[in-house]
């Protein structure tokens, strides 16, 4: 279940406000749910909807046999082709790096081109046997271009021929380097559906394939997307969290608020900020539009961060994302709660007003707190509540997002698709390579 809460942002979002949107918000909700409108990009709305039964079986069937074959994934992709999976497996398996306790450990590289990080890898998988999955939708992106051959030479070097049977290639199913690549080697291989450009493309086996490795039911994300397309078609504002959303965060765009801070209290939940980040930030900054997505970790960036929100220059809002409240396993009705997170009664003077509380009781008081403080501080609020199971809400806010986000693109009146400003780097990047300006060994 998501819910948004506009009451933290009057007054710039009025019921008055929100009436003038309307006819707006009813074009964007008819063109994004117009088949006609946008063909060949929006192949994620319908997604959810679609049976794609034998691909989650062969995306399961992938999963149990890298796990039967490595006992590490190396996930090597960029932006939309990494992000999405990062912060599945971190949501819903949180500690399942390469150090964690618990979980099929997926790391991820390819994602920048620090030499440094990639031999560290390379030293952290030679006590183990790893597997490389490798996504990318065009094939020629240069970071997971770049190390995925190093790292696949690595295997080479110590497993031989028999290096092929622990790479696997997420692609575009039809064109693409990687892909030719892929088919010449003989590398098991899950396609990208064409019509889901890389942003929107989590619930594919991008993030999927990363997902199920690492032990996650994968079934239920996708029940949970199903309940958020089911939510996000309605053309009601208080009934369709994405329109309400992309209204609210609209129109305080239009009234001078230049930055969205996503506020989430769980580690968790950091690398799903990251993932939310690209999402907006690619898909409406552009044109010299768009609000700037930034996010925080609360409590620990109100130590830092939280000076400016407080008194510094007015330009940014806050959307709190709570998902589920409690970072724990609430206790039973009449059950104790872990006392390992109980504040003991024999603390110093100063703690003593902690005494028998929980650690949850604690991040709930600092929420409302928080809110309280930053909104007599003049800055607007966003509440986006998210409760439900952990797979299954996941699902549901990955819909839930790109729904906003493509709504949000129409009301500014930008492509929420393209991304012509990120094409920019790469070419003058290639460009210096190509002509030796770009170092060399
Ligand atoms: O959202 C996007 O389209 C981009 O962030 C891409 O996902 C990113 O540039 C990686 O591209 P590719 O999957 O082609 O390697």
């Amino acid at each position: 279940m998501i819910r948004v809460q506009v009451d933290g942002a009057q007054p710039w979002v009025s019921g008055e406000a929100l009436g003038r949107l309307m006819s707006q918000l009813e074009a964007a909700q008819g063109r994004l749910w117009d088949p006609k409108e946008d063909e060949g990009k929006k192949g994620w709305l319908t997604w959810p909807e679609e049976d794609h039964d034998g691909l989650w079986q062969e995306v399961e069937e992938t999963a149990t046999e890298i796990r039967s074959r490595a006992d590490v994934a190396v996930v090597v992709g960029i932006g939309g082709s990494y992000l999405g999976a990062r912060a599945m497996t971190a949501m819903l398996r949180p500690g399942s790096e390469i150090s964690g306790f618990w979980g099929f450990p997926v790391v991820f590289a390819g994602y920048q081109l620090s030499e440094g990080e990639l031999l560290r890898l390379m030293d952290d998988l030679d006590d183990r046997e790893p597997a490389l999955i490798v996504v990318s939708k065009s094939g020629s992106t240069l970071e997971p271009g770049a190390a995925f051959h190093l790292l696949r030479t690595n295997l080479e070097r110590r497993y031989g021929p028999q290096a092929r049977e622990r790479i696997y290639v997420v692609t575009d199913p039809e064109r693409g380097a990687l892909r030719e690549y892929a088919v010449e080697k003989g590398y098991r291989r899950l396609p990208i559906p064409p019509d889901i450009g890389g942003r929107y493309s989590v619930l594919t086996p991008v993030g999927m394939l990363p997902a199920a490795v690492a032990g996650i039911d994968i079934r239920r994300v996708l029940t949970g997307a199903r309940r958020g397309w089911e939510d996000c078609r309605r053309l009601d504002l208080w009934a369709n969290p994405a329109i309400l959303y992309a209204a609210a965060r609209h129109l305080l765009y239009l009234q001078g608020w230049m930055v969205e801070a996503l506020v989430t209290y769980e580690p968790r939940m950091a690398d799903f900020s990251r993932w939310w980040q690209q999402l907006f930030g690619e898909s409406q900054g552009k044109e010299g539009r768009g609000l700037f997505p930034a996010f925080f970790h609360y409590t620990t960036d109100l130590h830092s961060m939280g000076q400016f929100v407080q008194q510094g220059r007015r330009l940014l809002f806050e959307t709190v994302l709570d998902v589920d409240g409690a970072s724990a396993p609430q206790p039973a009705a009449g059950e104790s709660p872990d006392p390992r997170a109980v504040i003991p009664d024999d603390v110093d003077a100063a703690s003593a007003y902690l005494a028998g509380k929980r650690l949850d009781d604690l991040q709930e008081a600092a929420m409302a707190a928080v809110m309280e403080a930053h909104r007599e501080g003049g800055v607007p609020q966003l509440r986006i509540e998210a409760k439900g199971p952990g797979e299954e809400l996941f699902g549901e806010l990955v819909f839930f997002f790109e729904a906003a986000c493509a709504l949000g693109g129409y009301l500014l009146g930008v492509d929420p698709y393209d991304q012509p400003g990120v094409e920019a780097y790469k070419r003058k990047l290639k460009a210096r390579l190509l002509t030796g300006s770009g170092g060399g060994a």
